[in-house]
């Protein structure tokens, strides 16, 4: 039992905490927000909207058989032009970042064979997948680099036999298997090895994973070349390119953790969509359905479009997290945290053709205040519409007779506190709740000051924000909520599989840090 956990915890974030303490004063008197954010790191300069977005290409099968499509993906050390004119090395699914999308029916299974090329052991999730245990990437269940036998650090036992029956350990390659028994939602699939999610995704492990299904298909949003997914993440570079990242062991070999000045999260000064910093979009006077996915480690982003377009709410959204809403809900503004998805319908043709419309971040300033540029051109015929109905009206919340409720409280990864939920971190053989599959929990996260929640397998919808109603963007099904102050009070369902999952906050160094949990589904 006690060889799983790597000794080395038991000291380190205690340490962590105790050089964390003086530290946290530099930030709050620093000379302004943006460094306090970057804690004094900045990137070169880089000229916005100077480079066009792209779109991830989409991978082909390399095979179906029995009604699954089978997926091959390397996990490859590239290089790439980010920075123009400087060359960036880069972990990417199939030596691309953002990794190429996959394209999945519900209802029709994927088996997605992850080969690790890379020096150091690697993990996928899938999130927002309702994915079998021993395939929704346990963060132990580690694939070791091809012709690697062992992993000094990590004591994971070989093959299946992991904490609660996950998968264990893996030599070179694993073969992932998603039976996309649900509907169709922006899912997307990056990497989760424990203690150095961080630095990992950092480096370019993410993906889109985009799940269609035909009620979906028998809408008529705007599809085709006015689908865009969009993968907002900020990133902080070096003089020559490469990733700025502050690991305390910079080949992530066995010591994890950040440099104290970076507890609270690594945020960058430099914006990325789809893995270009500050993109300009040239789009026809007509509606497009924008797949909004903040893949940043830590940042929060409350998007807006500027100028709006006349009359307002220019950000109507269809969907969330994990699929489609029952009607269309227009906003001014959305925000959006770390790992969540919005969808959202924008119709230019409301704008004068030759306006340029920004994406703006009103909660960064300076150049994060900025993420893309929409360039709008002439009025176009636009066959698509926003149904008034985009699906069934979803059941309503039984929050009395909800079986259980519990309470997550995450506090601390900044000041030099320890990140942790229920006042403790994460040890993978302590289990941290027990569920019953097919049962609805109400859970209530408490955050002190603000953190992503975000639990795999279960979806869940809000029920209120401190008491009150939740917001206009907190309808439908989630995986992940923006908790930024207070509490969140959520009804979870737990379907599809029974086995050993985690919660965590999705502020990827909160969650290196070992603000994650277990919890069994029965
Ligand atoms: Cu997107 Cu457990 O993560
Ligand atoms: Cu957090």
């Amino acid at each position: 039992m006690g060889d799983r956990v790597p000794r080395r915890r038991l000291l380190r974030w205690g340490l962590g905490g105790i050089t964390g303490l003086a530290l946290p004063a530099v930030v709050a008197t620093g000379a302004g927000v943006r460094l306090a954010m970057t804690a004094g790191h900045r990137s070169p300069p880089v000229r916005r909207f100077a480079v066009a977005l792209p779109v991830p290409p989409v991978l082909r099968p390399v095979a179906t058989e029995g009604g699954t499509d089978r997926y091959e993906v390397r996990q490859l050390p590239a290089e790439v032009e980010i920075l123009p004119g400087l060359p960036t090395p880069i972990w990417g699914y199939e030596g691309i970042f953002p990794g190429p999308t996959i394209e999945a029916r519900s209802g029709r299974p994927v088996a997605v064979r992850h080969r690790n090329h890379l020096t150091v052991p690697t993990v996928v999730h899938l999130h927002g997948g309702v994915t079998p245990a021993d395939s929704d990437g346990y963060p132990l269940d580690l694939v070791l680099p091809v012709g690697r036998h062992d992993w000094p650090g990590h004591h994971v036992p070989d093959g299946p036999g992991g904490p609660g029956g996950t998968a264990g350990l893996a030599h070179g390659q694993r073969v992932y298997r998603y039976p996309n028994q649900q509907p169709a939602a922006t899912l997307w699939y990056h990497d989760h090895r424990m203690d150095f999610t961080g630095p990992q995704v950092c480096r370019g492990l993410a993906g889109f994973y985009l799940l269609r299904d035909e009620a979906e298909e028998n809408l008529p949003l705007p599809r085709g070349e006015r689908e865009l997914p969009l993968m907002i993440c900020d990133r902080l570079f070096n003089e020559d390119g490469s990733f700025f990242y502050p690991s305390l062991d910079p080949e992530l070999r066995d010591r994890p953790g950040v440099h104290a000045l970076f507890a609270d999260g690594v945020r960058g000064d430099t914006i990325l969509v789809n893995g270009v910093p500050w993109p300009f979009v040239p789009v026809d006077g007509a509606r497009y359905r924008l797949r909004i996915l903040n893949a940043s480690n830590a940042r929060s982003y409350h998007l807006h479009l500027d100028p709006p377009p006349p009359g307002g709410a220019g950000l109507v959204q269809i969907g969330s997290d994990v699929g489609l809403l029952p009607r269309p809900v227009a906003h001014d503004s959305l925000y959006v945290g770390p790992g969540e998805r919005y969808d959202v319908v924008v119709d230019f043709s409301r704008y004068p053709p030759g306006t340029s419309v920004l994406l703006g971040n009103g909660a960064g300033d300076g150049p994060t205040a900025e993420v893309l540029r929409f360039d709008v051109g002439p009025r176009v015929v636009d066959d698509s519409a926003i149904p008034e109905r985009l699906g069934p009206d979803l059941e309503p919340l039984d929050v009395a007779g909800a079986v259980t409720t519990r309470t997550f409280r995450f506090l601390g990864g900044q000041g030099g506190l320890p990140a942790t939920i229920n006042l403790r971190t994460f040890e993978p053989d302590r289990l941290d709740a027990r569920v019953r599959l097919g049962s609805t929990e109400i859970w209530r996260i408490t955050v002190d000051p603000e953190h992503p929640f975000h639990l795999h397998l279960g979806h869940f919808r809000i029920v209120d924000r401190n008491g009150v109603p939740p917001e206009p963007q907190d309808g439908g099904w989630k995986d992940t909520v923006q908790v930024r102050a207070g509490e969140v009070r959520i009804a979870v369902r737990f379907t599809g599989h029974p086995g050993r999952y985690v919660l965590h906050c999705h502020n990827l160094e909160h969650g290196d840090m070992m603000m994650m949990a277990n919890y069994e589904v029965v």
